[in-house]
Formats: C-alpha cells, structure tokens, sequence
C-alpha cells in the first residue's frame, strides 16, 4: 500500500497474523462468537492500525467495528483496513489532511465464472475488455472488484449508506495506474485513486481529498 499513498497517509502492513496482537476495550465485542482466525485476523488488522495511528502520534486506542462493519477511526482520524489472504494493511491520516480514505487488497486471479456481470455494467465490461486486450496480464475483473470496494470503504464514513455495485461507475487509465470512480446517485465528486499488482495480489487505494484541493 505504501507506493500507492500520497503524503500525509500513514500505511502499516502485516504479511501473515501477529499472535501477539492483542484486542482493546469494545473491540473483542464484534469477534466474540467468530472463529479464532477471524479473531486473529481482526486483531492484527487494528495492530496495523494502531501503527499507523502511532506515526500520526495518536496513542493506542479501541478501534471497533461500527455501523456495517465501518472502523470506528478516533475522532480527527480518517483510515480504512483490509486483510486478504497472507496479507493485512491499515491506512491513516489526520482527518484535516483527507476526507476519507478506503484500501482494498485481493489475491489476483479471475473472478469466479458468472462474477463479472454481478459487479460490472455493460459500459465496465467493454471497458475491461478493451483493457485485456492491451494488457492481458492484468485480472481486470478482479482489479473492478477491489475498486468497487475500496470506493465503498471510503465512501461509507461520508455517506453512511450501503452501495449495490451498479452505483459506481468506474474508468482505469492503465498507463498512470490510476483510477475514477463516480457514484452518479449518491456523490457530487469523482473518487480517485490508484492500484498496483504485487506479491500475486492487486491493492487498490482510494483518497478522497478535501474539495479545494
Ligand atoms: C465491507 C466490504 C467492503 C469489505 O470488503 P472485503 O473485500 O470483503 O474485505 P476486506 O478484508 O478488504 O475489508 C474488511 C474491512 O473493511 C472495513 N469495513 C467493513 N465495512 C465497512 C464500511 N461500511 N465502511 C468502511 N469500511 C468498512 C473493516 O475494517 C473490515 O475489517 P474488520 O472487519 O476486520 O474491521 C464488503 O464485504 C462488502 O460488504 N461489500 C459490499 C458493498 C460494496 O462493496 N459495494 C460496492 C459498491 S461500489
């Protein structure tokens, strides 16, 4: 995630779980009856963020899960987490700096059979098949999905309402690594960011900078 964050984001990352990695205060509430390696994977996720919040000088504070599933950030904090398999990462920033953030991370492979039209218009496939014809490298599909989600983690704490995959509209411009999304019913401004593919998995960042910017 590093390489794909502007100035003023603090990244921490983690490949594979942390035993250590402890819960704090009402943070043990959301993983109570879940299965130990979800426990594990959600403690070392807030670990990543604790880390992230430390270099931003925030002491270590509970970040719990709160409505849908958003990350309860400290107040003048705005972040964003995903874990994918053998891979968790956590993003932060003073919240006078950006006005969201979301991050998302997926192994990069194809999307099961049938997927793409799930979370896909007919515009974004035409889009993503002009892209595999440049670049038949790159699991675009997979890439739409992480995007979509990333979108989504940032736009939740502005907007707090649940998106369908049809809300947002999204464009890549491959050379810059750069994408746009925008959700015509729901946002007046585009959300931007950028993706990369490493380590067989594609990680996409979404920053939402303050509107003068
Ligand atoms: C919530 C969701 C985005 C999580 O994405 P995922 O790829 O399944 O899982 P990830 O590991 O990358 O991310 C999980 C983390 O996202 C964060 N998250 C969950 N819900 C969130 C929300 N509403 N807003 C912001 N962040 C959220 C949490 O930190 C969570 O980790 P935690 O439970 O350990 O705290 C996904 O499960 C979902 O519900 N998607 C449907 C909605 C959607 O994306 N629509 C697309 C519209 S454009």
């Amino acid at each position: 995630m590093i390489t794909l964050m502007p100035p003023g984001v603090e990244v921490a990352e983690a490949h594979g779980d942390l035993p250590g990695a402890r819960l704090l205060g009402a943070e043990a509430e959301a993983v109570m009856r879940s299965p130990a390696a979800r426990r594990l994977e959600f403690a070392t996720v807030r670990h990543c963020a604790r880390t992230a919040l430390g270099r931003l000088g925030v002491p270590p504070v509970p970040i719990p899960r709160g409505a849908a599933g958003a990350p309860q950030w400290p107040t003048g904090v705005v972040g964003s987490m995903t874990h994918c398999p053998g891979y968790r990462a956590a993003v932060a920033a003073r919240a006078g700096t950006y006005l969201s953030l979301g991050i998302d991370a997926e192994l990069h492979r194809p999307l099961p059979e049938g997927s793409l039209r799930l979370i896909a218009s007919a515009a974004e496939r035409r889009h993503l098949a002009e892209l595999g014809g440049r670049d038949p490298g790159v699991h675009w599909d997979a890439l739409l999905f992480a995007v979509k989600e990333s979108v989504y983690k940032a736009w939740y704490p502005l907007g707090g309402t649940v998106l369908g995959f049809a809300d947002a509209e999204v464009a890549f411009d491959p050379g810059a690594g750069a994408f746009r999304a925008v959700l015509p019913d729901h946002a007046p401004m585009a959300f931007e960011g950028r993706w990369r593919v490493v380590d067989g998995m594609v990680r996409v960042a979404t920053v939402v900078p303050f509107l003068s910017q």
